[in-house]
């Protein structure tokens, strides 16, 4: 037995085989920093898919920070901490002046947990509506709202979920898809109030990253917006994988969207590996959910956690990682682009920022097997990709957001040779 069947054999034995793993031949890594990842042999694997190590794996001065902190003070939120109100002022400068107040958490799950808490108290109503493949978390109120990952239990009854068009494929004029979803939305807001729930909240990620990001007809998350708003409804944008500078142009995803959501949740990036959440939303908000619950959470917000926060945000500013992955991405994008007009396969290119993919069809048909194909390729080349959508079609590129042009063109050309090897 290898030793990573080995492994594998005790992992079954203990957390189960139904957690999964990346690849057919799963990968183990003993160490890593900035980009790169290394396997107990000394390979190194170049990192182009994880977004929680934002600022790099093992970055020095969130390392630090962490140490640092650590030795000095770690303490719940209920004793007065400079670090944490230093921390929750810097981070809600990201903010348009109405989102100026944060609730912390503990993982994204926690988040969108606690935002949907407080649209449930603030309206007076249990209804949610979600996009028609999406993910938001772990907990039980998230499992009955979850339609991108498979779960036991059917979607809640009070649960509606949208059908997200993309128009990459669908050959129909943008306006008539743009009509015929806002319609399915006000039949889905009118089933709700039908059956007594009424409308809490749309939760759904700004750049729809697990849909396979969409291209979306022009007003849609406008359109989306104004009829939650209109049946009194919060709306409440999931930017666990599309906040931190993602998309290279703005902070959050809903900036890039144009949307101004009631609350925002966000995680993964924020500790770069250091388990953190966030709901951020306005003063009247939590004026109206506070006053009436008291909110304790044991761990969230910590001294050590706010400086981890805050080095993640220095790391982003002083680097200027926004401003590298608008100019990464774009070069990125250029590449694919070239890519999807020389392979039939490839049905289209999609870039948000360092959020790229490419959309595999044959016959018009999503293609997940040559997806996979592509992803292992990869893997062989010592490049870490993944894929996403509601198909497992599209390839899924999404760096940590440190991934720099010196390392673009080893992602690129790798990419580029797995494609001419891949078989439809
Ligand atoms: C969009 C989105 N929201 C929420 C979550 C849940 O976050 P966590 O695993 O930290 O609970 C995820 C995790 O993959 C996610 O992708």
């Amino acid at each position: 037995m290898t030793a990573n069947a080995e492994l594998i054999a005790r992992r079954n034995r203990t957390i189960g085989p139904y957690s999964p793993l990346f690849y057919t031949e799963p990968l183990q890594f003993v160490s890593a920093k900035g980009v790169w990842l290394t396997e107990a042999s000394g390979d190194r694997y170049l990192d182009g898919y994880n977004n929680v190590p934002h600022v790099g794996h093992c970055n020095d001065r969130v390392v630090a920070a962490l140490a640092d902190q650590a030795a000095a003070l770690n303490i719940h939120t209920r004793y007065l901490n400079e670090r944490v109100v230093d921390y929750s002022e810097r981070l809600l400068s990201t903010f348009e002046p109405r989102l100026d107040r944060v609730f912390f958490g503990n993982s994204g799950s926690e988040a969108n947990e606690l935002a949907i808490r407080i649209s449930r108290e603030l309206t007076g109503s249990t209804g949610m509506i979600v996009s028609d493949y999406s993910y938001h978390g772990t907990t039980i109120t998230l499992a009955g709202l979850t339609t991108g990952l498979t779960t036991s239990v059917p979607l809640d009854p009070n649960v509606r979920a949208l059908r997200i068009p993309d128009l990459d494929r669908d050959p129909r004029p943008e306006a008539e898809v743009l009509a015929e979803t806002l319609a399915s939305l006000d039949a889905s807001i009118a089933s709700l109030q039908e059956a007594g729930f009424g409308v809490a909240a749309c939760l759904f990620d700004p750049l729809f990253s697990t849909e396979g990001m969409p291209r979306l007809p022009e007003g849609l998350v406008a359109g989306i917006v104004d009829r939650i708003h209109a049946a009194g409804g919060m709306v409440i944008a999931d930017e666990v994988q599309s906040g931190f500078g993602r998309t290279g142009s703005h902070m959050w995803g809903h900036q890039y969207a144009g949307m101004s959501p009631d609350l925002v949740t966000m995680g993964k990036p924020m500790g770069n590996g250091h388990p953190m959440s966030a709901v951020v939303t306005s003063e009247a908000v939590l004026d109206a959910f506070g006053s009436r619950n008291e909110f304790f959470n044991t761990f969230a917000g910590n001294p050590v956690s706010s400086a981890v926060g805050e080095a993640v945000l220095l790391e982003m500013e002083e680097r200027g990682l926004m401003a590298q992955a608008a100019a990464v991405g774009a070069e990125a994008l250029a590449r694919f682009e070239e890519f999807a007009g020389r392979h039939d396969f490839v049905r289209t290119a999609k870039g948000v920022g360092t959020f790229l993919g490419l959309d595999f069809a044959v016959d018009g048909e999503p293609a997940p097997a040559l997806a996979k194909q592509v992803v292992e390729a990869m893997k062989a080349r010592k490049v870490l990709i993944s894929r996403i959508g509601r198909d497992e079609s599209v390839l899924k590129v999404r760096p940590p957001l440190a991934f720099g042009r010196a390392e673009l063109p080893i992602l690129l050309d790798a990419l580029e040779a797995s494609l001419a090897e891949v078989r439809p």
